[in-house]
Formats: structure tokens, C-alpha cells, sequence
């Protein structure tokens, strides 16, 4: 392979599929490797496993904060950009120690036991989306289940009643943004929709001022750490990045889930054999395969060296997780899909410290209960045309999957857990 041919800009190259023949050859040959950019400084991407996780783990060199340019994107200067200072007051854009006393205050309302409170409900929508969908029979996958659980997941837990799902759906939608056409929306339907959500968040916060409830934002708005609490702003701000992140991310986790089993119909009649036996593994797998958010951008707060190079204080860094989740020194065959993997130590939700993925749990009880509950009704899957993949190079998406879902019996299993 040609290094020249490697462009991680190129957005219209996701679109055929994931380029994993690049990061292989970065991993062998140049495991940090300098990237240009077209009028820009460049960037450097991070491949190996073993950096990733020794980058993400050191927040003081490698810093996430907005006023270095934020960390969602590759192009882009190490400076705060304009007309988005607020984006600075959310978390993914903080760094320690501030964003140590947040990430303190947010722990409350996703401690284990607020997470298992909602399995019995978030099983319940499960069932219901998978079972809409089975009667279809021919669905399309992504827009039948992968989208319409997350979604579902995220109103429940932050207590949106149902007559005002339809509002969360369309902010979350709009302010996704994208480079992929079909999403695509103007930034006055972005920041309307900003806007829109903003004003949701604060009257739901003051019904729950008024009225506690045993929920998530009721603990929010009332936790305290250190004397600090959430300001109105902070809670809205909060409530905004959950709809972002815990909504594209686990539909395209579920959507791969879908693919890889399309293409390994071995590890689906594995899984439909015994589901309870070879569940918990199967999403570590779905995971480490899916990798739905491809990347997470750094920006050098010193000069430090990482995998042997040298890295100057203000250059930007990408630590890409897909890559090191097909890493040859961790994984034997990290091309092979099996379900059975065990350990599985994938760094899906970011490479550890202090920004590791808060929805992690809540993500895997979610693709859990999903294709259990398919396993236990449906024996076979039939592809019924290619996945129409989702043109961006950080989120890891397929738009569309046609899929048969061939019941051959209806009935619900309960599975021991
Ligand atoms: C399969 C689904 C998901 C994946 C792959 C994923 C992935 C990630 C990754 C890679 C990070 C950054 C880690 C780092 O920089 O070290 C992150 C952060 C975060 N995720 Fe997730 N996520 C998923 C689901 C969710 C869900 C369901 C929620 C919430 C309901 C959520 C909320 C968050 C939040 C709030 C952060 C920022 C944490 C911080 O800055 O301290 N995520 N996620």
C-alpha cells in the first residue's frame, strides 16, 4: 500500500466501508503517524492499542478543553472557535480539575442502581420496538430498531412524557448535523433546535423543583459534591450532550451488531443456541466491532513523546479507536467476529481516564436486552440488500439495513440475568 493513499479526510471514502486496510498499515509502519491538512497544520493519528489508551489516560498532556479547539473534529485550529463558547461548558470539553468536580455531580444519576432501576421498563420498549418489527417482516433495520431504542432510552431516562417524545426526536435529528447529505440541516434548524431544547430542559427542571421524582433529573438537580451543584445552565447543557451522545452512538453499535451477524449467520445460530450463555460476550464483541465513535481528537498541552515521536505542545492528536480495536498485538484474528471472545478489553468507549464513556452501562444493557430478545424470537436473519453507510469520519454509521427478520416462533422468552 501506498502511504499517500491514506486520506482520513476523505468523507466519501467511509461511505464504501470502514478503511481498515490504512489503519493496518499505520499500525505496522507508522503507529504515530503526522496527517496533512489542506490549509492547516495537520494532525497526528494514533493507532496502536497501547498509545491510545496511554494518551486518553493522560489528560494533563493531551487536554480536551474547548480553548484548544475542542476535540470532535480533525480539521480545525488549537483555538476556541467562534459562536461555539458554550460547547466549552460541556464536559467532553472540559479538563481536570473541572472536569472533575462535573463528572462528580453527573456520576450521581448513573450509578449502577439507577441504571438497573430501568431495566425492567427499558426491556419492556424492547420488546415492543422488536416485536413491531418482526411483524413487518422485511425492515429496515436501522430505522425500525437500531434508531427507535436509544432514542426511546434517552427520553425515559430524562423523564420526557410521551406525548413530548416526537420534540426529543426531532432535536436530537437536527442537531446531530453531519457532513452526510441525507441529515444534513441548515445551522439556524441546529441552533433552533439548541434553543428549543434549552427551553424543554429548564421547564422540565423546574416541574421537577417543584414535584421530585425517584428519577435521573430529579438526583441531578439535587446532587451536590464539594458544595457544588448543577446551574440551570449546566443541567441544560447536560441534558443537550445526553440526547448527542447516547443516540447515534448505540444506534450505530446495534445497526454493526445487525451487519456482523448478517455476514457471520454462524455466530447468530450460536447466539439463537443458548442467548443467556453467550450474551455478555456478544456485546463486548458488538462493540469492539461496531467502534461507532471512530476517533476522539487531543490537543498537546506540552511536548511529550508518545509510541517514539515527538509531539509539540499546541499540535492536535486523533486517537482512533476503531484502530485499536482490530490491534493484532491485543487480539488474535481482530478480523474474525466471534462472540465467544473473552477477554475483550476494547476500548469502544474511549481508552479509559477521566472522560471513559458515562453511558457506558446504560449502552450495554441496551444492545443486551436488543438482541436477546431478537435471539429469543427470531431463528434467522436474511440480508435483503447492502448497508447504505453514513458519510462521516467519526461516527462509524449505516444509515439503512434491509433486513428479514423470519420468526419462526413468536413468543417471548425471559431470560435469567
Ligand atoms: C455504544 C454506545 C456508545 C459509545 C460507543 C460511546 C462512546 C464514547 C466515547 C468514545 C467517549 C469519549 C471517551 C474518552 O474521550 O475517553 C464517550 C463519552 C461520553 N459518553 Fe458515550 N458512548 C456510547 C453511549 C453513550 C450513552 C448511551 C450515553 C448517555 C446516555 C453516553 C454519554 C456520554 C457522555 C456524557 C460522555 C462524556 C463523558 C465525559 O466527558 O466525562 N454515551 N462515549
Amino acid at each position: 500500500m501506498d502511504v499517500d493513499e491514506i486520506d482520513l479526510l476523505d468523507r466519501d471514502r467511509f461511505t464504501e466501508g470502514i478503511p481498515h486496510e490504512w489503519f493496518t498499515w499505520l499500525r505496522a509502519n507508522a503507529p504515530v503517524f503526522h496527517h496533512d491538512e489542506p490549509g492547516g497544520d495537520g494532525f497526528w493519528v494514533v493507532t496502536r492499542y497501547a498509545d491510545i489508551v496511554a494518551a486518553n489516560r493522560d489528560a494533563a498532556s493531551f487536554s480536551s478543553a474547548q480553548e484548544r479547539g475542542g476535540v470532535v473534529t480533525l480539521e480545525g485550529p488549537v483555538a476556541p472557535i467562534e459562536g461555539q463558547e458554550m460547547a466549552g461548558e460541556m464536559m467532553l470539553f472540559m479538563d481536570p480539575p473541572r472536569h472533575t468536580r462535573y463528572r462528580k455531580l453527573v456520576n450521581r444519576g448513573f450509578t449502577p442502581r439507577m441504571i438497573a432501576a430501568l431495566e425492567e421498563h427499558l426491556r419492556d420498549l424492547t420488546v415492543r420496538i422488536v416485536e413491531d418489527a418482526i411483524a413487518k417482516r422485511d425492515c429496515d433495520f436501522v430505522v425500525d430498531v437500531a434508531a427507535e431504542l436509544p432514542l426511546e432510552v434517552i427520553a425515559e431516562l430524562l423523564g420526557v412524557p410521551s406525548e413530548d417524545r416526537f420534540k426529543l426526536f426531532d432535536w436530537s435529528n437536527r442537531m446531530i448535523g453531519s457532513d452526510d447529505p441525507e441529515y444534513k440541516v441548515s445551522d439556524e434548524h441546529v441552533t433552533n433546535a439548541q434553543i428549543e431544547m434549552f427551553m424543554y430542559a429548564q421547564a422540565l427542571a423546574e416541574k421537577r423543583r417543584a414535584d421530585p421524582q425517584p428519577d435521573i433529573v430529579t438526583t441531578l438537580l439535587n446532587a451536590e459534591v464539594d458544595g457544588d451543584t448543577l446551574t440551570e445552565m449546566d443541567f441544560n447543557l447536560f441534558f443537550m450532550l445526553l440526547s448527542v451522545a447516547g443516540n447515534e452512538t448505540t444506534r450505530n453499535a446495534i445497526a454493526h451488531g445487525m451487519n456482523a451477524f448478517l455476514e457471520h449467520p454462524d455466530q447468530w445460530e450460536l447466539l439463537v443456541s443458548d442467548p443467556a450463555a453467550h450474551i455478555d460476550t456478544a456485546v463486548e464483541e458488538i462493540l469492539r466491532w461496531a467502534s461507532p465513535v471512530m476517533f476522539f481528537r487531543r490537543n498537546c498541552a506540552r511536548d511529550i513523546e508518545l509510541g517514539g515521536q515527538l509531539i509539540r505542545e499546541g499540535e492536535k492528536i486523533s486517537l482512533w479507536y476503531i484502530s485499536g480495536n482490530r490491534d493484532e498485538s491485543v487480539w488474535d484474528e481482530p478480523f474474525r467476529f466471534d462472540i465467544t471472545r473473552d477477554p475483550n478489553p476494547h476500548i469502544a468507549f474511549g481508552g479509559g481516564g477521566p472522560h471513559f464513556c458515562l453511558g457506558a452501562q446504560l449502552a450495554r444493557l441496551e444492545i443486551k436486552l436488543l438482541f436477546a430478545e431478537l435471539a429469543a424470537r427470531v431463528p434467522r436473519l436474511e440480508s435483503r440488500g447492502e448497508p447504505d453507510r453514513l458519510r462521516s469520519n467519526f461516527i462509524g454509521g449505516i444509515k439503512h439495513l434491509p433486513v428479514r427478520l423470519a420468526a419462526d416462533f413468536p413468543g417471548r422468552v425471559t431470560f435469567e440475568r
